[in-house]
């Protein structure tokens, strides 16, 4: 598996692809096939073996700012179907015998050699200890976090609800990252409060807001890298032991 394309946006072929309306197929979804068909990104994932085109968001993220490397262990929220995991398992030199990616998804995945899947609600109560035990105990160095709650084509409500998985992945990337870790994450723009911005800014060295050229314009998508975590403050670690 090659490091990907680069940070540049593949070029659009002249050969577009029409898609017919078909009696059973709305008109969102000829969109949404259209667009599919045309996309040199899905051609890309399709040729290079990735499973999904996010996969080039997580390669064009880290070929600029180089979050991955041999070594280091990574939580991936939302992994479904496997690109990220793919990549942060190429990147990390992880392997069945020593697995350094821990990758989570309530939909199934097929397996991807050194990453450890849980089949599991990021949600569910118990869903932190199950990572963190998959982690086989030890902490962190990078949290990802590509979760999207399913769109229910109301705006508010699809903002409301993936603020919310993006909410709960930063407060478990804050348990479970070594000092020192990092945290990227999924949101849609505006979506990130200011408050939730502040919290993040007290806890980490740097915050910064990315739009990666594979992640389409006319998606409300971006993605917030938080790097240099300080590690547990001292009444954190009291809160614990009380
Ligand atoms: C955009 S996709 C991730 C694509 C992935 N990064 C890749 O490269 O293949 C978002 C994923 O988040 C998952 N997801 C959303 N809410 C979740 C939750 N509460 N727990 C676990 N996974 C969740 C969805 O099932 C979906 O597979």
């Amino acid at each position: 598996m090659t490091g990907g394309p680069g940070s540049k946006k593949p070029g659009r072929s002249d050969l577009k692809v029409r898609v017919k309306t078909a009696k059973k197929r709305s008109a969102s979804s000829t969109r949404w096939l259209q667009r599919q068909l045309n996309d040199p990104y899905v051609a890309r994932s399709r040729s290079e073996g990735y499973r999904s085109r996010a996969a080039y968001k997580l390669i064009e993220i880290d070929d600029r700012l180089h979050l991955l490397a041999p070594g280091l262990r990574v939580v991936d929220l939302g992994a479904a179907p496997g690109g990220w995991s793919q990549v942060a398992a190429a990147r990390t030199g992880s392997t069945d015998e020593d697995p350094l990616v821990v990758a989570i998804d309530y939909l199934g995945m097929e397996p991807i050699p050194g990453v450890v899947i849980l089949e599991k609600d990021f949600l569910d109560e118990d869903a932190p200890d199950a990572l963190v035990a998959a982690l086989g105990g030890n902490e962190a160095d990078l949290v990802l976090s590509d979760m999207a709650a399913p769109t229910t084509g109301h705006r508010k409500t699809d903002h409301l609800r993936t603020t919310h998985l993006f909410e709960v992945a930063a407060e478990f990337a804050r348990d479970v990252l070594k000092p020192g870790g990092t945290f990227l994450a999924k949101v849609f723009r505006g979506g990130t409060e200011t408050a939730l911005l502040a919290e993040l800014k007290r806890d980490f060295a740097k915050v910064q807001h990315i739009k990666p050229p594979a992640s389409r314009d006319e998606s409300p998508e971006l993605y917030v890298l938080a790097t240099g975590f300080r590690g547990h403050t001292q009444a954190e670690n009291d809160e614990e032991d009380f």
